[in-house]
């Protein structure tokens, strides 16, 4: 689909990726653009789950790798390489790893130079900009700009950015409803009608979100752990947090929900999912409507053999 649509680069992430592309590129008849992505090996200083920058993860093509490639690229005949290829990490906050990847980048682009004879068009250099949950201090696009351009000015190479969470983490929030304040053994738990299924960052990486009552209270304040009705421990927003007493019926708000959040979701505990809802101004807008129980089974099929008369 991608060679259809003529899209400006695939970034490959190993040679094993870069060989299909090579093949289909051929049997489809349509050179390929791609971009290595590389492996800088630094740490992000975010949540291990999000870290996809380090040699142990996942992700990405070891420098001295790269090298090869690049040495060989005439090999894969029907692949153009433009560029690099970074991302590493998400919810990053400071600007040093991005600094270590590119001065680590920028060097293995004048060995490729030397060596190889090798000039990128394009250097994509991911997402992963962090934003403000609790109380982090992030750094801001002004500065992160401020830190790159040195080191791509006058190089002739186009600079791709990738953010996802710093665009629309916080324009969502999870509004949901008190279903019942329930006295545990020292604590206090709000079960609400949202859980792991609805918004898994807690459950997944412990991450904190910030909870506001949707409407303004004054009164005294009590702390609760926050919980969904899903049949796991890990079912829950917020542990050991202050809020104003909320009764049954209540809403509350799951501030910054909008990254990572409804795209997370699932229907796990046969659970419809969320309604969303675009705000503009002071009107609103369904722009997906609410799941219904036959939305569940939507898709499924019985054999034959097992359906009844
Ligand atoms: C390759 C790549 N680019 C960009 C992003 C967006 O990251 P973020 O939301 O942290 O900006 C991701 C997220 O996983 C990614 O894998």
């Amino acid at each position: 689909m991608g060679l259809r649509q003529d899209i400006l680069l695939f970034n490959v992430e190993s040679e094993e990726e870069l060989e299909r592309i090579n093949t289909l590129a051929k049997k489809h008849r349509k050179p390929a653009r791609v971009a290595l992505r590389i492996n800088p090996d630094v740490e992000a200083h975010t949540h291990k789950f999000i870290t996809t920058g380090k040699k142990e993860n996942k992700f990405g093509i070891p420098y001295p790798e790269v090298k090869k490639i690049i040495a060989r690229r005439k090999n894969y005949s029907k692949v153009e390489i433009m560029g690099l290829h970074l991302h590493i990490g998400s919810q990053i906050t400071e600007l040093a790893p991005y600094r270590e990847a590119l001065e680590k980048t920028m060097h293995l682009l004048k060995e490729l130079e030397t060596e190889s004879n090798y000039h990128p068009q394009y250097l994509d250099l991911g997402g992963g900009m962090g934003i403000i949950y609790q109380n982090e201090e992030p750094f801001t696009p002004h500065e992160f700009a401020e830190m790159v351009t040195p080191y791509i000015a006058n190089k002739g190479i186009t600079l791709i950015l990738e953010p996802g969470r710093s665009i629309v983490g916080n324009s969502g929030i999870l509004v949901c409803k008190v279903i019942y304040r329930k006295k545990g053994v020292g604590k206090n738990f709000l079960i609400v009608d949202a859980g792991m299924n609805d918004l898994l960052r807690p459950a997944l990486y412990g991450s904190y979100h910030q909870i506001l009552p949707l409407q303004e209270k004054k009164n005294s304040q009590e702390v609760y752990d926050v919980v969904g009705p899903v049949c796991e421990t890990g079912d829950f927003l917020a542990k050991e947090r202050a809020l104003p007493s909320l009764k049954e019926g209540e809403f509350i708000a799951v501030m910054g929900a909008g990254a990572y959040g409804f795209s997370m979701s699932s229907n796990y505990n046969s659970r419809p999912r969320a309604a969303e809802v675009l705000i503009e101004e002071d009107k609103f807008y369904l722009i997906r409507r609410r799941e219904t129980y036959p939305d569940l089974i939507r898709l499924e099929a019985i054999p034959p053999h097992l359906q009844g008369e």
